[in-house]
């Protein structure tokens, strides 16, 4: 299909604009790995929780300072889904680490500079040279800056609340729209504020717009520039 040069390749944006679905899917066909980075956030999110480290919404980082070196997040694969799922202190937390409860508390966990500092060098470490796709906020402007592909990728916010809502309901949770749109907001204004590694386009990404777009048209636009660039054939 392709040359022996394995692409890194990063995917940016606002929350819930179905950066991962995309990510997921251009992995697969280019046969790379994905690296879900925003799982490794809620992750750290989902032990301050479980470990008693919030309260009224503020996190305690002295505790979780001593902790840090000790919390060991990977991926493994689902043998029956064939899918990437997240693993928290070698314990499946896929599914929890999508509530609303770990949403509402993951930026202001992520504006920590020692949980970014350690997150970074695990996301370094993962992609080991391998062909990677990983998505996040910070990935073309701080994790890889040297990627070979940077998307920005971004929708309008009723459109991105529709779609969290839905994926939220098919998984059975309880939740309303006011409350997912609510929380978009407020993820997209700290995660872009914050002082370390804000979400910000890099400026050498691509913007990709996929408001009106399905996932098929979303992954095409980026083969089409993939295939440009590097004079490859993907099918
Ligand atoms: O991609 P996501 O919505 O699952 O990410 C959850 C949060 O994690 C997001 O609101 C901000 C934080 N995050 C980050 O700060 N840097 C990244 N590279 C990825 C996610």
């Amino acid at each position: 299909m392709n040359s022996d040069k394995k692409l890194t390749i990063a995917i940016d944006g606002h929350s819930s604009c179905g950066k991962s679905t995309v990510a997921k899917a251009l992995a697969k066909l280019l046969n790379y790995k994905y690296i879900d980075s925003g799982a490794m956030y809620r992750a750290i999110t989902l032990f301050c929780i479980e470990q008693n480290l919030v309260s009224d919404s503020i996190i305690d980082e002295e505790k979780l300072a001593q902790s840090i070196d000790k919390i060991r997040i990977d991926f493994r694969i689902n043998d029956s889904t064939r899918q990437s799922e997240t693993f928290l202190n070698n314990i499946r937390v896929e599914d929890k680490i999508r509530e609303i409860e770990v949403s509402n508390l993951v930026s202001p966990v992520s504006k920590i500079a020692f949980v970014r500092e350690a997150l970074v060098a695990q996301q370094r470490s993962l992609s080991d040279g391998e062909g990677t796709v990983m998505d996040g906020r910070d990935i073309g402007t701080v994790v890889f800056p040297d990627a070979d592909i940077k998307i920005f990728m971004t929708a309008d916010a009723e459109t991105r609340a529709k779609r969290r809502y839905d994926e939220l309901i098919a998984k059975g949770q309880t939740v309303s729209i006011q409350e997912i749109r609510s929380n978009i907001n407020q993820r997209d204004y700290i995660d872009s504020n914050r002082d370390i590694s804000p979400l910000k386009q890099a400026e050498d990404a691509l913007v990709l717009d996929n408001s009106d777009l399905s996932r098929e048209e979303q992954l095409k636009w980026i083969t089409d520039i993939i295939a440009e660039r590097f004079n490859w054939t993907i099918s």
